[in-house]
């Protein structure tokens, strides 16, 4: 059955026409950053900024450490639209409502989706502070029916049934693979997997092992919906993983999932990420 909680297409256009009269800017680019990856859109210039509560239909945020405002402006020139705090589907937002601006933003014309996000390091060759290029995704609340393209199909946004095998644009991880090596950010760079978990409980020993076993390289409890819809209405789309912490696979340890510890390794890369992604930008 169709769901209430779904949006129209009038919902998305209202709120694309209402931040089109309200900025001149016509970005081509939009960036998700993820938590405590947000001090990207304080590099712009030119910015035009825009919080959530005054959009029209937007959804507003709820977590701290997350600022909840869309900013338009320039990052070394290059026209583009941040989102300063993503929804997550823990949060309560309805898997719709986590993935609203994406479909903003394609109204908007923006044809490259960039995003961002902090996760644990499954892969045991990974080291904390790596960043992953994603390549694939493994999207687990699909598994469990919470699809953000379960419901009414609008073909004015895609198709009933797209094509998730080519999620990630080879060329642009290309570009990022050269971006990182004229950046120095070589040594550190990844590529693998992401599995995406509802959240917001860090895994169990045994559930590490379930999504090591199914070959994920990092977890998550964000970006897959936004990714699917994207692709949807054909963005292209390109998604980098802060490894900022590893896993726990072993009952020995004692080692804890924490918050803290994310946002630590978050602060010490914040710096890298942001320089990767603001000369990659100019070369999309
Ligand atoms: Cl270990 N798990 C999940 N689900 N999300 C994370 C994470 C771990 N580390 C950062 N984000």
């Amino acid at each position: 059955s169709s769901s209430p909680s779904q949006c129209s297409y009038d919902d998305y256009k209202e709120t694309a026409d209402w931040l089109l009269e309200n900025t001149k800017q016509r970005p081509k680019v939009a960036i998700i950053c993820g938590s405590g990856l947000g001090g990207l859109a304080d590099l712009l210039d030119d910015k035009n900024v825009f919080p959530y509560k005054g959009i029209p239909r937007f959804p507003t945020s709820t977590v701290p450490g997350h600022a909840g405002q869309l900013v338009f402006g320039k990052l070394r020139g290059r026209e583009c639209v941040c989102m300063q705090g993503r929804f997550h589907f823990y949060e309560g937002y309805n898997i719709h409502m986590v993935t609203y601006p994406v479909r903003v933003f394609f109204l908007l014309g923006v044809e490259t989706l960039l995003v961002t996000n902090a996760a644990g390091g499954l892969n045991g060759s990974y080291s904390v502070g790596d960043i992953m290029l994603i390549k694939d995704h493994i999207n687990m609340p699909g598994f469990a029916g919470q699809n953000p393209l379960c419901g009414h199909n609008d073909e004015r946004f895609g198709v009933r049934f797209p094509c998730m095998s080519d999620a990630y644009d080879h060329q642009l991880m290309a570009l990022a693979k050269q971006t990182a090596e004229e950046q120095d950010c070589d040594g550190f760079l990844q590529e693998g997997v992401y599995c995406m978990l509802a959240g917001p409980t860090y895994e169990t020993i045994a559930e590490c092992r379930v999504l090591q076993i199914l070959g994920a390289d990092a977890v998550g409890m964000s970006t897959v919906p936004e990714v699917v819809v994207a692709r949807h209405c054909g963005l292209r789309v390109l998604g980098l993983s802060l490894i900022t912490n590893k896993v726990v696979t072993d009952y020995d340890s004692n080692e804890k999932a924490n918050h803290e510890e994310v946002l630590k390794t978050t602060q010490r890369r914040t710096e890298d990420l942001q320089r990767l992604v603001s000369h990659l930008i100019t070369k999309i």
